[in-house]
Parts: structure tokens; C-alpha cells; sequence
């Protein structure tokens, strides 16, 4: 027997709202001078696949006196983080090389600049204590928040 072809094209048609269900959320943060963030807090929504997560230095100091960039990484690995990247250094935007704990990160930026990453929200899982931070040498202790992912 023989499957029709106008079979086939409505099975595909049916099952294609499942197929894509990939959604990408887009989310902005500032940082300043002042060695601060703009958000405490960022809620991403469950049914998000992607974040498109962009981080603008609102200020005017260089990269190497203010930088700022946003590390996402669980709640309890943000001190271990921050002290592993601080002997980084610059060129390293003050991360770890190939750290597994961090679960997405942007390059470090000066005042005037921003950037912008996706990632997946594949390995989060909704409800999980998840926190945001920047990586540059003593910032993580007034720059970081809550991700909530849920
Ligand atoms: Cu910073």
C-alpha cells in the first residue's frame, strides 16, 4: 500500500507546532561607573529554548579600570568563579578557561560598549538557584542577582 503525498504533507503540517517549539527570550542589562548592575534580578520564562542576553556599559571607564561583563553560573559556584577568574585576567575576560560550572558568559566590556550572547536553556532546569555575576577582579561582591529560570 501506498501512502498518499496530501497524507504525508498534512501529517507534516500537524506536527510542525511541536517541532518549533523553540523560543528565544531577549534580555538587556546595564552596568556604570559606579561598579554596579540596573537589574537585581532577571526572569527568563520556562518555555524559553535561548536567551539573547544583552550587557551595555552605561559608563565611561575603559575596560581595563571598570570592565564589566555577566556570568551565569549556579548560586553556590559564584565565589569559587570569581576567584578563579580574577587571576585570569583580562584577555580571559576574567573567566576560568573551559569551565564547566559556567553555564553561559559574555567577553568583557569598557564604558560606551556592549555585547550580546545566546545560549540555550537546555541545561537549566526550571526553579533551579541560579545567579548572575561579573567576573572582574572584586565586582562579583556588588554585582550580581538572581536568574530565575521558571
Ligand atoms: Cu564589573
Amino acid at each position: 500500500m501506498k501512502i498518499h503525498p496530501v497524507l504525508i504533507a498534512l501529517a507534516l503540517i500537524t506536527a510542525a507546532p511541536f517541532a518549533s517549539a523553540a523560543k528565544t527570550c531577549a534580555v538587556a542589562i546595564e552596568g556604570n561607573d559606579q561598579m554596579q548592575y540596573n537589574l537585581k534580578e532577571i526572569k527568563v520564562a520556562a518555555d524559553c529554548t535561548e536567551v539573547q542576553l544583552t550587557l551595555k556599559h552605561a559608563g565611561k571607564l575603559p575596560a581595563t579600570a571598570m570592565g564589566h561583563n555577566w556570568v551565569l553560573v549556579k548560586t553556590p559556584d559564584i565565589q569559587a568563579i570569581a576567584n578563579a577568574g580574577s587571576s585570569a585576567g583580562l584577555p580571559n575576560n576574567y573567566l576560568p578557561k573551559n569551565d564547566a560550572r559556567v553555564i553561559a558568559s559574555t567577553k568583557v566590556v569598557g564604558g560606551g560598549e556592549s555585547t550580546s550572547i545566546k545560549f540555550s536553556t537546555a541545561s537549566l532546569k526550571a526553579g533551579g538557584d541560579y545567579s548572575f555575576f561579573c567576573s572582574f577582579p572584586g565586582h562579583w561582591i556588588m554585582m550580581h542577582g538572581k536568574f530565575i529560570f521558571g
